[in-house]
């Protein structure tokens, strides 16, 4: 359940992983302060406000004479920011409390009261920013202005800002490194990606923390192991091919002295298989060398082909759809093509070419009305040298590497050659690129 609600990017859960405690921590701190401590000093501030406005009037209920009580009353407003007044003759409304804002002012109007001895009123005018008390004094009323910031700490709205400033600030500066950390980690994935479509990574170079560059520089000592392994692989083939050409060569032209003797036709047949056979290697060998990935425009690349295919007296029908374009090696996909149309002419009538992209992979399938593979050959025919009876007997002359080689182009460029059955009963082949 939990898995569902979790953001799935790295970057996020590194930020929620900083962030969230800290701000949890600001919030329960804000909360016990606001609980205990706001409750405290509210309670005091209330407190004093009642115990000044009693002690006033206690000192004014002593001094019978106006001249000594406009003296406390000037002494009360000069050094208790309360604003004091005595207006004889009116009447204290009797009445209950004003509603509260506010938790706080509730607290507030409730110690008041408690603390108060008279009988008074309170009245909240907010826009002047005091609350007016009225006391019931002698016939009158004493009147105290008492400013806001005599009652409320004001502590609760700097406190909240600090909480959101904070976490703000560490936000950003949580952002800021995180990005930095994620960044290495996209861009190797980026390199081991291109890596796999058979394109060029020579601009990556690890960095990051000591984890990711690990990474890097492991990806990088399998890129180099990998590269060595194709290159001495297909260093080998074509070194044995090439020399093999020569002694053949010679073999041929002693055939063709020792015209007389039957036997020497049939060493002929089996030298110029030898000779096919070489032929194959090689251009197994070249397919497997680092050509690079270029923009390529796959319709006209099919169309070629096609051109080709039907110039060798293939009866192909080729359908494009929309703009194919991509970062591919041309002539591999090329060689690619070439086996499997030659496949399709050599072992069927018909065959159908057609082309689409679906999302970032390209496809392109081939069709035929031949006899097809049966699908417990489909890996089979794939191996090297692996032939079909049908080819053998035919005497066809095939090597037994056309799909091989088609295969290994393809996966060089992080795509692939697949066999299914085709609409018209023959063999299809499906390759797939990521383009
Ligand atoms: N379109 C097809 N229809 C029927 N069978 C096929 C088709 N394509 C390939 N095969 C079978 O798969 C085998 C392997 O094909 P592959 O292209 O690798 O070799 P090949 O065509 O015999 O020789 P070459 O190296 O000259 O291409 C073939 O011998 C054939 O039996
Ligand atoms: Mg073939």
């Amino acid at each position: 359940m939990l898995k569902l609600f979790l953001p799935k990017s790295l970057f996020v859960r590194a930020i929620i992983i900083v962030v969230a405690p800290v701000v949890l921590l600001q919030l329960v701190a804000a909360g016990v302060f606001y609980d205990r401590h706001l409750d405290t000093v509210t309670r005091r501030l209330a407190r004093s406000v009642a115990a000044d406005i009693g002690f006033v009037a206690a000192a004014l209920t002593r001094e019978k004479d106006d001249l000594a009580r406009l003296h406390i009353l000037q002494s009360a407003n000069l050094r208790l920011n309360l604003a004091f007044s005595l207006i004889p003759g009116e009447k204290l409304k009797a009445g209950p409390l004003p509603r509260p804002y506010s938790p706080l002012e509730n607290l507030l109007i409730r110690t008041i009261d408690e603390g108060m001895e008279l009988a008074f009123n309170i009245e909240n005018r907010t826009t002047e920013k005091h609350y007016l008390i009225k006391v019931a004094f002698e016939g009158g009323v004493l009147q105290v202005l008492v400013p806001r910031n005599r009652l409320a700490s004001g502590t609760l709205l700097v406190l909240i800002l600090w909480i959101v400033g904070s976490s703000l600030l560490l936000l950003a500066i949580a952002i800021m490194f995180l990005r930095n950390q994620v960044r290495p980690i996209l861009r190797l994935a980026d390199a081991a990606d291109r890596f796999g479509q058979g394109q060029d990574v020579a601009d990556f170079r690890p960095s990051g923390a000591v984890e990711v560059r690990r990474a890097g520089d492991a990806f990088l000592r399998m890129r180099d192991r990998l590269d060595r392994h194709i290159r001495q692989r297909t260093e080998m083939l074509a070194g044995v091919s090439h020399d093999l050409r020569t002694p053949l060569t010679r073999l041929k032209l002693e055939l063709a002295m020792l015209r007389d003797i039957p036997a020497a036709a049939e060493m002929q047949g089996d030298v110029d298989e030898m000779e096919d056979m070489i032929e194959g290697y090689l251009a197994f060998a070249r397919g497997a060398v680092g050509e690079q990935t270029v923009e390529t425009d796959v319709n006209a690349l099919l169309d070629e082909a096609v051109g080709d295919a039907r110039r060798h007296g293939g009866a192909v029908e080729f359908t494009a759809s929309g703009d194919l374009r991509g970062l591919l090696r041309p002539m591999s996909l090329r060689r690619c093509l070439d086996n499997l149309l030659g496949n399709a002419q050599r072992y069927a009538k018909h065959c159908s070419l057609a082309a689409r992209r679906d999302g970032d992979t390209i496809e392109i399938i081939v069709d035929d009305d031949g006899p097809g593979v049966p699908e417990a050959e489909r890996e089979a025919v794939f191996r090297p040298f692996y032939r079909l009876e049908n080819s053998r007997n035919q005497g066809t002359g095939g090597v037994g590497l056309g799909l091989a080689i088609a295969r290994d182009t393809v996966r060089n460029q992080g795509g692939d050659v697949m066999l299914d059955t085709a609409p018209q009963g023959g063999l299809r082949a499906i390759i797939r690129l990521p383009a």
